[in-house]
C-alpha cells in the first residue's frame, strides 16, 4: 500500500531557511569585501555586518537558549553583533561598524556556516514549537536585513565617486514604461448597521507555526474609517518633477514645521538620488542599483526616496493627502491572495499584486504598473508607500517576552507608518497588516506615495 508522505512544520521550514539564507547569499554575489564594509550614512550599516548579525539572531535566541550545552562560534561575537538589544548588556556605537575590518569577512562567513549547520541539525530534530517560532522570526529578521543590504549598498555606491552599478543593466528593457492613469477608486467601509467599523491587524493563533505577524500587527482590532477614495497607483517621477518645477520645495505653505526645517537645513530639492544633468533632455539623472538613468526613462515609475515630510508636501500641492495605514490595510487586505506567505511570487492576475515588483523580480528599481490591469495595482512592492498615521502600538499590544521584546515596541515615537513593500523586499516577507515604520525625514528607502482624499464620491 502506497503512504502518502507528510511534511512536518519543522521539514517545511528548514527547506524556507535554506531558501532565506541562500538569498541573502545571492544578493552578495556581485560585491566585493571591500563593497561590503562601507558605512556611508548613519542609518546604513556594512553589509559584511549584516550577514554577522542575522546569523548573531540565530544564535543568540534560537541556538543558545535551545542548544544542550550549545558553544557559540566566537565569545566576542554575543557583543560584537548586537544591534540593539540592551536586555542582553553592551553593544558597539552602531556609527562603529564600519570599522570592523577584523573580524575578516572569511570568519563571517564561517559564522554563517557554522550557524547554518547547527540550526538545520536542531530542525532535523523536530524540535518543540518555540524554536519553530523563533526561526521564523529570525528568518523575517534576515529578510528584513536583506532589504537593509539592498539600500544600504545602494547608498554606499552613490557616495563612491566612481558610482558603480549593483547590476549593470535594467533585466527587462523591453517593456514600455508608461504610467497608467491615476484613477480615484470609492471605498465606503463597514456591514450593515456598522458603517464605518472594520476590523484591522492581527490576533495570532498561539498553536499555529507556520503563520506570522510581528507583535506591532497585534492585536486585531476594530477601527472607524469614513469613506474614502484612493488612487489607483502611487505617484510618478513625472508628476512629483511638476511639484519641483513649481516651486514645491521653495514654497513653507506646503510643508509641516519639521519638514520645512528639514528642507533647510539639508539643502533638499528633489528626492534623494536625484541630481541635475544638462546633458540630457529631462534635465535630471536619477541613481539606481543600474547606476545613473536618465529621469526621462524613469518619469514614469513611482517616485521614491521621499521623506515623510517630501511625500506629505506633494500630496498637499496636490490637493489631497496621505492615506491613513488602515484605509490602506482596508483595500490590501481585500486583495491579498491566499500565496501570501508562500516562497514565489504572488499571483499576476489578483488586484493589488498585479505589477507586483518585488526582490525576485530583480528589476531593483519602481516599475509603471500595467495599462490593462484591475486596479488597485502596485500595492505591494515597487515602494513603500508613507501612511499620515504615527508608529504606536494597537490597543492591547503586547511586546514579545524577554529581549526580543525590544525588536519593534520600543520604536513607538516619532516615526511614521508605511506599508506594502518596495522592490528590494522579499514577496513572501509582505503582508497587508505589515507595518514598517521610519523617522519622518527618512528617505533612503525605497519610500514613495499614493494619494487620498475625503469622501467616496
Ligand atoms: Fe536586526
Amino acid at each position: 500500500m502506497l503512504t502518502q508522505q507528510t511534511t512536518t512544520p519543522a521539514a517545511a521550514l528548514l527547506t524556507r531557511y535554506r531558501t532565506v539564507r541562500h538569498a541573502t547569499m545571492r544578493f552578495c554575489a556581485p560585491l566585493t569585501p571591500e563593497d561590503m564594509m562601507v558605512q556611508s550614512c548613519p542609518e546604513a550599516s556594512p553589509v559584511k555586518w549584516h550577514l554577522a548579525h542575522t546569523s548573531w539572531f540565530f544564535e543568540t535566541f534560537v541556538l543558545a537558549e535551545f542548544v544542550a550545552g550549545y558553544r557559540p562560534f566566537h565569545p566576542d561575537f554575543r557583543w560584537l553583533f548586537n544591534s540593539y538589544y540592551k536586555a542582553l548588556g553592551e553593544m558597539p556605537e552602531k556609527k562603529l561598524r564600519a570599522s570592523f575590518s577584523r573580524p575578516p569577512l572569511e570568519q563571517i562567513l564561517a559564522y554563517r556556516e557554522h550557524v547554518d549547520a547547527r540550526l538545520c541539525r536542531l530542525l532535523e530534530q523536530t524540535p518543540e514549537d518555540e524554536v519553530l517560532r523563533r526561526v521564523v522570526l529570525g528568518l523575517e529578521h534576515e529578510q528584513q536585513h536583506l532589504e537593509l543590504a539592498a539600500t544600504d549598498i545602494k547608498h554606499a555606491f552613490f557616495t563612491n565617486p566612481l558610482h558603480p552599478a549593483y547590476q549593470l543593466a535594467p533585466p527587462d528593457e523591453s517593456q514600455e514604461k508608461i504610467a497608467p492613469p491615476l484613477e480615484w477608486l470609492s471605498f465606503s467601509p463597514g456591514y450593515p448597521g456598522r458603517p464605518g467599523v472594520v476590523e484591522v491587524g492581527v490576533t495570532p493563533d498561539p498553536g499555529a507555526t507556520d503563520s506570522f505577524a510581528f507583535d506591532n500587527e497585534t492585536p486585531r482590532h476594530s477601527v472607524y474609517i469614513a469613506p474614502f477614495r484612493l488612487a489607483s497607483r502611487p505617484v510618478a517621477c513625472a508628476e512629483y518633477l511638476a511639484f519641483i518645477e513649481e516651486g514645491g520645495y521653495t514654497r513653507p505653505e506646503l510643508w509641516l514645521s519639521e519638514g520645512w526645517d528639514a528642507v533647510q537645513a539639508n539643502g533638499w530639492h528633489a528626492p534623494l538620488y536625484w541630481r541635475r544633468d544638462t546633458a540630457n533632455k529631462s534635465g535630471w539623472s536619477i541613481f539606481t542599483l543600474h547606476g545613473w538613468q536618465p529621469l526621462g526613462e524613469l518619469s514614469e515609475t513611482p517616485v521614491c526616496h521621499l521623506s515623510y515630510f517630501e511625500a506629505d508636501a506633494f500630496a498637499r500641492w496636490s490637493g489631497h493627502r496621505l492615506p491613513t495605514e488602515f484605509e490602506w490595510e482596508f483595500v490590501a487586505a481585500q486583495r491579498e491572495p491566499e500565496i501570501l506567505g508562500g516562497p514565489s511570487l504572488p499571483a499576476a492576475s489578483s488586484p493589488g499584486w498585479v505589477g507586483c515588483n518585488l526582490l525576485e523580480s530583480n528589476a531593483l528599481h519602481p516599475q509603471p504598473g500595467s495599462p490593462t490591469a484591475l486596479t488597485p495595482q502596485q500595492l505591494f512592492g515597487d515602494v513603500w508607500e508613507w501612511t499620515q498615521s504615527p508608529y504606536t502600538g494597537y490597543p492591547g499590544y503586547k511586546p514579545l517576552p524577554g529581549a526580543l521584546g525590544e525588536y519593534n515596541g520600543k520604536f513607538m515615537s516619532s516615526q511614521m507608518v508605511l506599508r506594502g513593500g518596495s522592490c528590494v523586499t522579499p514577496a513572501s516577507h509582505i503582508r497587508a497588516t505589515y507595518r514598517n515604520f521610519f523617522h519622518p525625514s527618512t528617505r533612503w528607502q525605497f519610500s514613495g506615495l499614493r494619494l487620498a482624499r475625503d469622501g467616496a464620491s
